[in-house]
C-alpha cells in the first residue's frame, strides 16, 4: 500500500487529506480487519524546486525547509490517525542507493539516453532555470500564473517553452532558451507495454483511467529525468557532477526505498520483496489527482524496465475538494490546514465528515457548518445515540443478556446487518469509502427503527425474557456498526465497544469480532459517549483594525516621549497615545493615514486616555508607521487575509501580541503581516495592502 509522498514545502490541508489520505488509511484499515498483511508507506518528497523556492524566499537552505515540513507533516498524520507503517523521507542514503541502482538497471536496459534539450536560462540570474522557475500563461486554459512544469489551475503538464510570455521567477527577466545535456527515460519504447498493461486494468475507477488513456492516446515521449540543479539526488554518471535527478523519477522510487527503510528497522531487511516483488501481492497507490500521469504511466514504464518488480495494481485518485467552491491554497488563503480543523473539529468527527463528503467521483465542497450538521445528524444523532439507548436501558433494567429465540423482526434486522456488512465490504474492497460508509449508516438507521419498533421499554413489564432477547440483538447491532465504523473512526470504536462489554480489541480480532455473541452490561451508568458539535462560523481574527486619519498631534503634557493624537475614524473621533516623538515631528504626522488597533482596552498613559493603538514597523533601527494607499477612506476595516472582523469586546495587548504581527518583503513592498491558525496573511483593506511607510525589513515587527 503506497500513498503519495506530499512534497515538504507547505502544510498538508483538507484538500490533501481527502484527496489520497484518508482514503488510503481507511482502505489499510479495512484490509487489515479482513486479516491482510498491509505495509503502508509514504514519506516526504524533500526535493524539487518548490522547495527549493521557498528555501530562496525564505532565505534559508532547502534542507532545513524540507526539515521543517517532514516534522510537521509526520504530526498531522499522527493527529489524523493515519497509520503508516514507516513516513519515510527522500533525502535517506537508502533512497539515493535505491534511485542509483534502478537509474543504472534502466540504463542497461537501454531505457536512457542522453540527448541535448533545450532549457530555460534566465540571463538575469545568470543561470539554468527549473522549469517551474518560469511562470507565463498556459496555453491550455489562459490561466496567468502557470509554472513552467505544469499548470496549476488545469494540471496540464507543460514545458516551459509552451507558456505564453514566459518569465524568471526570480528576476522576472524574459528567460533565454539554451541547449544543455540530459538524461531521458525512453517512454516512447515503452508505449506499447503501458498500453497493454492498460487494457488489463478494466477495474479501474472510470477517473483514473480515461485520463490515464486519454494521455496515453497523445503518444509517449523521451522525457529528461536528469535537472541543472543543485539539490537532489546526484546522476551516477561521468559529466553529471552539476546536474541532479529529477525530482518525480526519484520521488516515485521512494516508495520502494520507504520500504526497505521498514524493513531494516523491523530487522527483517528483504522483508520490502515479499510486498514489491510478489506478484501474488497488490500494490496498489493512493494519491492526488494531479500524480495521475505519474502513477499511471511514468511509474509502470518504470517498473517495466526492471526486474521482478510489480506493477501497481490499482492506482486510486479522488477529485478535488472544495472550500466554498474554490481549490484549498494555503498561498492564497483559502480553506483550512489539517491541523486548523483537527484542533478545532477532533479526529474522528473530522474522518467522519471527509469520509462522508470523499470527493471520489466528483468534486465536492468542504464546509463547516455542513460538517456540525453531519456530524450532529448521523454520527451522534443516530449511531451514539443507538448505543447510548441501548446501554443505557440495560443497565436501567439490570438485564442479562443473551440470545434467546428470535422473532421475525430480530432475524430480519440481523440478515440487514449481515447484507450491509457485505455490501460495506464490497464498496471497501473497492476502495469506494465514502459509498461504505452509506451502506453503515444505513444499517444505522434501520438499527434505529427496529429498537423503537421492538419497544423493549413495555416488554420489560410484560415478557423479561424477549426483553433481554431484544436486546441481545440490539447488542449485537451496535457491534456491527461499531465494528464497521473502525476503519472510518477508529478512536471512538474503540470506546464504543468497550461500552458493549467486548473485551476483545478490534485491531487484533478484525471482523471476526462481528462473530461474538457475549455481551456485559455497563456497571455504571452509561454517559453520553459524544458531545456534539458546535460551530459558528470560525472567524480566527480577534483585531478590529481600522484605517484612521491624524487630524491633531501635539505634545503629551507629562511624558518627554509621547504625541497624544486625535484621530477621525470614519465619522468618529478618538484619542490615541503614541510614544512617536524620536521618530516623527508632529506636522509629519498631520494629515496622515494609519492603522488601528480599534478594539484594543482602553489604556490611560501618564493621565492621558489612549483609546486603541497605533501600528508602527519596528526593523531596530527606526520606527514607521503602517499606512494604506490615498484613495482607501478613513474608517476602512482592515482584514488579516480573508478574514475581516466580526467580533464585539475589547481585547488585551497580549492578543494583538500573539498574532506575531511582522512585516513581509514581496516584490520590493514591505507589507503588514499576520499570523493566524498557523498560516501567514497580509493585512489588507479595499484591495490594497497594508505597508510601512518607508523602508524597513523583511521581518521587521510591528506593534
Ligand atoms: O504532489 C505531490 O505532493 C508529490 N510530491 C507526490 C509525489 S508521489 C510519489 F512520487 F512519491
Ligand atoms: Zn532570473
Amino acid at each position: 500500500m503506497n500513498c503519495a509522498l506530499p512534497y515538504a514545502n507547505g502544510p498538508l490541508h483538507l484538500g490533501h487529506i481527502a484527496g489520497a489520505y484518508l482514503g488510503a488509511d481507511i482502505f489499510v484499515r479495512f484490509q487489515r480487519m479482513r486479516g491482510n498483511e498491509v505495509l503502508f508507506v509514504s514519506g516526504s518528497d524533500e526535493h524539487g524546486t518548490p522547495i527549493t523556492m521557498r528555501a530562496d524566499r525564505e532565505n534559508t537552505t532547502p534542507a532545513s525547509i524540507a526539515d521543517r515540513y517532514y516534522r510537521e507533516h509526520s504530526e498531522t498524520f499522527r493527529n489524523l490517525g493515519i497509520d503508516f507503517s514507516i513516513f519515510s523521507r527522500t533525502t535517506t542514503k537508502v533512497h539515493a542507493e535505491t534511485v542509483r541502482e534502478i537509474f543504472l538497471e534502466l540504463m542497461d536496459g537501454g531505457l536512457l539516453t542522453e540527448k541535448t534539450m533545450i532549457s530555460p536560462f534566465c540571463p538575469g540570474c545568470n543561470r539554468f532555470m527549473p522549469d517551474r522557475y518560469i511562470t507565463g500563461t498556459c496555453p491550455n486554459c489562459g490561466f496567468e500564473e502557470a509554472k513552467g512544469d505544469q499548470c496549476d489551475e488545469c494540471g496540464k503538464i507543460l514545458d516551459p517553452q509552451d507558456l505564453i510570455s514566459p518569465k524568471c521567477a526570480v528576476c522576472g527577466t524574459v528567460p533565454e532558451f539554451r541547449e544543455t545535456k540530459h538524461m531521458f527515460l525512453r517512454l516512447d519504447l515503452l508505449q506499447d507495454g503501458i498500453l497493454k498493461w492498460l487494457d488489463t486494468r478494466t477495474f479501474w475507477k472510470q477517473n483514473v483511467l480515461t485520463f490515464t488513456k486519454n494521455f496515453v492516446k497523445g503518444g509517449l515521449k523521451e522525457r529528461a529525468i536528469t535537472r541543472d540543479i543543485e539539490w537532489g539526488v546526484p546522476v551516477p554518471l561521468e559529466g553529471y557532477e552539476n546536474k541532479r535527478i529529477y525530482v518525480w523519477f526519484e520521488a516515485l522510487i521512494g516508495y520502494i526505498s520507504a520500504a526497505k527503510i521498514y524493513s531494516e528497522k523491523i530487522g527483517d531487511p528483504g522483508y520490502w520483496k515479499s510486498f514489491y516483488m510478489d506478484p501474488e501481492v497488490r500494490n496498489y497507490y493512493f494519491i492526488g489527482k494531479d500524480n495521475i500521469p505519474f502513477h499511471s504511466i511514468v511509474w509502470p514504464g518504470m517498473i517495466m524496465g526492471l526486474k521482478g518488480i510489480n506493477l501497481p495494481y490499482e492506482v486510486v485518485a479522488n477529485e478535488f475538494l472544495r472550500f466554498k467552491g474554490k481549490q484549498f491554497s494555503k498561498s492564497r488563503g483559502i480553506g483550512f490546514t489539517a491541523n486548523e480543523m483537527l484542533n478545532l473539529a477532533g479526529r474522528d468527527y473530522l474522518r467522519y465528515y471527509l469520509s462522508s463528503i470523499l470527493p471520489e467521483s466528483s468534486d465536492a465542497d468542504f464546509s463547516p457548518e455542513d460538517m456540525a450538521e453531519k456530524v450532529n445528524s448521523e454520527y451522534i444523532d443516530k449511531y451514539g445515540n443507538f448505543i447510548h439507548r441501548v446501554t443505557s436501558f440495560a443497565f436501567n433494567n439490570s438485564l442479562k443478556l443473551g440470545k434467546g429465540e428470535l422473532d421475525g423482526d430480530d432475524s430480519m434486522i440481523l440478515e440487514y446487518a449481515e447484507k450491509k456488512f457485505t455490501q460495506y465490504s464490497g464498496r471497501l474492497e473497492r476502495a469506494e469509502v465514502k459509498r461504505a460508509l452509506l451502506e453503515w449508516l444505513e444499517l444505522v438507521k434501520e438499527s434505529n427503527v427496529y429498537f423503537n419498533s421492538s419497544k423493549p421499554w413495555d416488554l420489560v413489564k410484560t415478557d423479561l425474557n424477549r426483553c433481554s432477547s431484544k436486546l441481545w440483538v440490539a447488542y449485537k447491532l451496535a457491534q456491527y456498526m461499531t465494528v464497521m465504523v473502525y476503519p472510518f473512526t477508529p478512536d471512538s470504536a474503540v470506546k464504543m465497544l468497550s461500552r458493549l462489554g467486548v473485551s476483545r480489541e478490534v485491531e487484533k480480532a478484525g471482523f471476526d469480532l462481528l462473530k461474538n455473541d457475549e455481551f456485559t452490561i455497563p456497571v455504571e451508568k452509561p454517559a453520553k459517549p459524544f458531545n456534539k458539535m458546535e460551530f459558528e462560523d470560525v472567524n480566527p481574527n480577534p483585531l478590529d483594525l481600522r484605517v484612521a486619519k491624524i487630524v491633531e498631534a501635539k505634545d503629551h503634557p507629562n511624558a518627554d516621549a509621547l504625541y497624544v493624537m486625535k484621530l477621525s475614524v470614519g465619522g468618529e473621533e478618538r484619542q490615541l497615545v503614541a510614544g512617536l516623538k524620536k521618530h516623527y515631528s508632529t506636522e509629519e504626522l498631520m494629515g496622515r493615514k494609519i492603522i488601528i488597533v480599534a478594539n484594543l482596552k482602553k489604556a490611560k498613559l501618564r493621565g492621558e486616555v489612549s483609546e486603541g493603538m497605533m501600528l508602527a514597523a519596528d526593523d531596530g533601527d527606526s520606527v514607521k508607521y503602517l499606512t494604506v494607499p490615498d484613495e482607501i477612506p478613513e474608517g476602512s476595516k482592515v482584514s488579516i487575509g480573508d478574514y475581516g472582523y466580526n467580533g464585539t469586546g475589547q481585547i488585551e495587548l497580549k492578543t494583538l501580541q500573539a498574532l506575531g504581527l511582522k512585516v513581509k518583503k514581496v516584490d520590493g513592498q514591505f507589507r503588514a503581516s499576520a499570523t493566524l491558525m498557523d498560516h501567514n496573511y497580509f493585512l489588507n483593506t479595499g484591495g490594497k495592502f497594508v505597508e510601512v511607510s518607508g523602508e524597513s525589513r523583511d521581518g521587521a515587527t510591528i506593534k
